[in-house]
């Protein structure tokens, strides 16, 4: 673990290999990579038209437009930990990084009493469920947060919403472009990302997730 990711929740690495072996070797400097639901360690992801590709994804709903903040892997009972996430090509469209100690700085203590008390429910083809926003794991505060996914549940829910997208309104926002060779470490319990409109039709990420 580098001083960058535990200092900003995020860290890029210039001028290394993105061939999957190294990027599977860096991976693990970070925890253990694991597979998508799909069984794909190296995911490769392509930008799709709106109500193509899996349902409910944020292509499916989405499409070349700009995804809003989220976790990744959120409907896991635990969110992978990290995730790492490289470029085939240059490119203009961006992915966006908040950092949600960021966030909690900005709040007060009845604010943040209110997002430790919202309940969501979160539904999945696979299954519904009642989850928070906030979870603690291995002494490490975390954040949960997918609008595809999750709904409000209870009164301090919809304020927590409230609270959290005034927030990303607010909140500085870090945009890292793409260059050929660039890996990008994300700290996937701590901050929340998105992606800007798709501008150029060839972009193709890699991303491995890391527990
Ligand atoms: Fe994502």
């Amino acid at each position: 673990m580098t001083n960058a990711i535990l200092n900003n929740g995020w860290e890029i690495i210039q001028g290394q290999s993105i061939e999957n072996e190294n990027l599977i070797k860096i991976a693990k400097t970070y925890g253990v990579p694991f597979p998508d639901s799909n069984q794909q360690l190296i995911q490769k992801l392509n930008s799709k038209n709106k109500k193509t590709g899996i349902k409910n994804s944020f292509s499916y709903n989405y499409g070349l437009s700009a995804f809003p903040y989220h976790t990744d892997t959120a409907f896991d009972n635990t969110p992978a930990n990290y995730f790492l996430l490289t470029s085939l090509y240059n490119s203009k469209t961006t992915t966006n990084i908040i950092d949600s100690h960021s966030i909690i700085n900005n709040l007060n203590n009845e604010e943040i009493k209110i997002l430790k008390k919202s309940i969501f429910l979160l539904s999945t083809p696979q299954e519904k469920k009642f989850t928070n926003l906030i979870f603690v794991k291995n002494k490490k505060t975390g954040i949960r947060f997918d609008p595809n996914i999750m709904t409000p549940y209870n009164s301090y829910s919809k304020d927590a919403l409230a609270i959290l997208n005034e927030q990303i309104t607010k909140t500085k926002t870090i945009e890292i472009k793409w260059n050929k060779e660039q890996i990008l470490i994300v700290d996937n319990w701590r901050c929340i990302h998105s992606r800007s409109n798709v501008i150029d039709e060839k972009r193709t990420l890699k991303r491995i997730y890391i527990k």
